[in-house]
């Protein structure tokens, strides 16, 4: 096994793309301690170079990690590859409307980083994320199960926050999944949630808080955009839940996390959307259909078939 034990290799991470989200991404698994070597890939070269500095600057304060930028030659032996580059999201513009311009750019990517880094896991961020990891799995040649898409990890954590503010309640006791489309038709799985092992409804009855699931959810689909009305793009979040997914992936522990891989379930078909899905030092190993009341189910259903739907306007051959 590769980082486990004190002489452990450290994990080298190559991020395509150093703008806001891939910069960042390289800043949070700095403060994780799991890199041992972050390169950075960009078209814009001086930018790459910037950021690399930019980081290899925070030497006194982190765990020991080599930065720096370079070509994909230097990539070689990458343990994780991270895609963050490509066209970011417009204010008004929903993350599917990103799809077409964003699979060429894949395209591009792919040809150039698959042949120098065969055995990484592949960890897709740019958007609209379940669509380019659908894109990456049918057209790289990389095993399904080393490819997989941030997906709805951050949605858990905006859902998990609105929910801790509500309570007053620390988010990380907050357990609740939100599943599918990382987008307009993610939705939250309310019968298994639970605040400090109790039932998440009872606690707001409790506590006297009005539930309002739909208002809840709906904060949390318009969280992204939101913060893009506000100040142009997000990037902190979605950073520190990349980093923490390596980190689950590195600890090889077999971690559950919602991130978006392949399915082929009935009712679902051959898309990516995010379910609970257990992740090692080789990517995904097992998916979870969690018990989905029957509204929740029509949900899944419907937001694979929002994502199929744009693959199929898509030419993906
Ligand atoms: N999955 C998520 O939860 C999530 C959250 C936020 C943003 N995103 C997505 O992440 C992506 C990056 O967002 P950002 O805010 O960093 O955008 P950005 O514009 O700041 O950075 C994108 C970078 O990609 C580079 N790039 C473009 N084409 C490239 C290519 N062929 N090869 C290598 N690099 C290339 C650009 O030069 C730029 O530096 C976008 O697609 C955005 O929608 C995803």
């Amino acid at each position: 096994m590769l980082f486990r034990g004190k002489m452990a290799k450290k994990a080298k991470i190559t991020i395509i793309g150093a703008g806001n989200v891939g910069a960042t991404i390289g800043f949070s698994v700095m403060h994780k301690g799991i890199a041992g070597e972050i390169l950075l890939i960009d078209v814009a070269k001086d930018k790459a170079e910037g950021e690399a500095m930019d980081l290899a600057h925070c030497a006194d304060f982190c765990p020991p990690v080599k930065v720096r930028s370079g070509d994909y030659g230097d990539a070689e032996g990458s343990d994780f590859v991270v895609v963050a580059g490509g066209a970011a999201r417009k204010p008004g513009q929903t993350r599917l409307e990103l799809a077409d311009v964003n699979v060429r750019i894949m395209r591009d990517i792919m040809a150039q980083i698959v042949p120098r880094a065969p055995d990484a896991v592949y960890v897709i961020v740019s958007n609209p994320v379940d669509v380019l990891t659908y894109a990456w799995i049918r057209l790289s040649g990389l095993p399904r199960n080393r490819v997989v898409g941030s997906g709805t990890m951050l949605d858990c954590s905006r859902l998990k926050n609105a929910v801790a503010s509500d309570l007053s309640v620390d988010p990380r006791d907050v357990n609740v999944w939100v599943l599918g489309e990382h987008g307009d038709s993610s939705f939250a799985v309310w019968d298994s949630a639970t605040v400090g092992g109790r039932d998440l409804r009872e606690m707001y009855l409790e506590k006297g808080v009005p539930f309002d699931g739909e208002a809840l959810m709906d904060a949390v689909r318009g969280g992204g955009a939101d913060v893009i009305r506000r100040k142009g793009s997000t990037f902190y979040a979605v950073a520190m839940s990349v980093a923490t997914l390596i980190e689950k992936m590195v600890e090889d522990a077999g971690a559950y996390v919602s991130v978006s891989s392949i399915l082929n379930l009935e009712g679902v078909g051959d898309v990516c959307v995010s379910l609970p899905c257990s992740v090692g030092s080789d990517g995904v190993r097992d998916t979870s259909v969690p018990a989905l009341d029957p509204g929740e189910a029509v949900s899944l259903s419907e937001s694979a078939g929002a994502v199929r739907k744009v693959l199929d306007s898509l030419n993906l051959t």
